[in-house]
């Protein structure tokens, strides 16, 4: 049987995967749920974000449905930890960062779809482990960076104490693989094309090998159109006419941006959704935070997570009980009747939810 790894997280995780759940058994899949510990509040108890028994509980499930965590510089989570934990030396570091690099969760796949009455339904895929997000991030440079950049006119003025620098990182087996699931994916969604977002007229070497592998992958999907553009440019035509893209490519930080602004074109962070995917599994999650300003109220918008739950079943192999989940929810928002205030009603997380539930009866 199927099982899922399901991590409420903080703030308003734990509000909106509870309100969510019910949609496996209302699509009829039969899933078994089991949960785990994992973030902030996991930290200030245990001194892990991640403690073994749910790393053990993620290599066990098909698949890992997460809340939301909050995230903290380690300097305060430390003070917060329990007394007897404290001065041990333990970092509070991002469980997000730890279950990409774990699970090896290359592809971060956002599909934005129209839920409004538009006509539009692309999927951003933002690369994860790479670009200028690698953690190649400098400040007081060393001899080698200052080297590479002391001649420019802001560096010489403000001496190398005062200078940083970040490097995009852009590998050929990183690039193949994210090329390779963009196209693949096209094809598998019935896409028609793929734009690679990039910049390569200003970031000429590591774009030109961005371009070069693009185009060589693009070649083994003839089917599918190929297409490089400039980043700027791609952000605005996604809010000028959406539904002229298939699947946007982007790497780690210009994926982050235009998925973030794919969120804001369907209609705000409480409707969309997200899968990191990669070599050793899979984590749903959406793509809010955990909401610390509305948390333990019940007004959270529990639709990002239902439509992220949709996402799920799309993935591991339930496409009819996806689109279902999806339908489900279109009909919710634009019925309006039954909505949470981010969408401009006065209805309570676990009714929304329970909006959508009815619709799938
Ligand atoms: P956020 O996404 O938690 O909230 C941003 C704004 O959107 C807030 O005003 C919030 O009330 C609203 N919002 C978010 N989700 C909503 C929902 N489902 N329904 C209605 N309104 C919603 O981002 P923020 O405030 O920057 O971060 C809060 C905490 O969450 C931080 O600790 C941050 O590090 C963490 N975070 C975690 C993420 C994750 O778990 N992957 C992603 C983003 C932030
Ligand atoms: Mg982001």
């Amino acid at each position: 049987m199927t099982t899922i790894a399901v991590l409420p997280g903080d703030g308003i995780g734990p509000e909106v995967v509870e309100a969510a759940l019910p949609i496996l058994d209302a699509v009829g899949v039969g899933w078994a749920v089991e949960f785990g510990e994992i973030g902030w509040g996991c930290w200030r108890r245990e001194g892990e974000p991640i403690p073994s028994a749910t790393w053990d509980l993620i290599e066990r499930a098909d698949a890992t449905l997460m809340g939301a965590i909050t995230s903290k510089p380690p300097r305060e989570a430390e003070a917060e930890l329990p007394a007897d934990l404290q001065g041990t030396g333990r970092r509070y570091a991002s469980p997000v960062i730890a279950l990409r690099r774990r699970l090896g969760l290359y592809a971060n796949i956002r599909p934005i779809t129209d839920l409004y009455g538009a006509d539009f339904d692309f999927v951003v895929i933002r690369e994860n482990t790479e670009g200028l997000y690698a953690g190649y991030d400098y400040r007081g440079l060393d001899d080698d960076l200052w080297n590479l950049v002391g001649d420019h006119p802001g560096a010489v003025e403000s001496g190398r104490d005062d200078t940083a620098v970040a490097l995009r990182l852009q590998t050929r087996s990183g690039l193949d693989r994210i090329f390779r699931c963009a196209f693949d994916r096209a094809a598998a969604g019935g896409f028609t094309r793929v734009t690679l977002a990039d910049k390569p007229n200003v970031l000429r070497a590591s774009g030109e090998l961005a371009r070069e592998r693009f185009d060589a992958i693009a070649a083994e999907h003839p089917e599918v159109e190929a297409h490089t553009a400039n980043v700027d440019a791609v952000a605005m035509q996604m809010v000028r006419s959406p539904e002229s893209f298939g699947v946007i490519v982007a790497e780690n930080m210009f994926g982050d941006i235009l998925s973030d602004l794919g969120a804001g074109v369907m209609g705000g962070l409480g409707l969309a959704s997200s899968a990191n995917v990669g070599g050793r599994g899979s984590l749903f999650e959406p793509v809010h935070g955990s909401a610390p300003d509305i948390a333990g109220r019940g007004v959270a918008n529990p639709f990002a997570t239902i439509l992220t739950v949709g996402q799920m079943l799309a993935e591991l192999g339930a496409p009819d009980e996806s689109a279902r989940v999806r339908a489900a929810v279109r009909e919710a928002v634009q019925h309006g009747a039954v909505v949470t205030p981010d969408l401009g009603g006065t209805a309570s997380t676990a009714d929304a939810a329970a909006e959508v539930v009815r619709r799938l009866g």
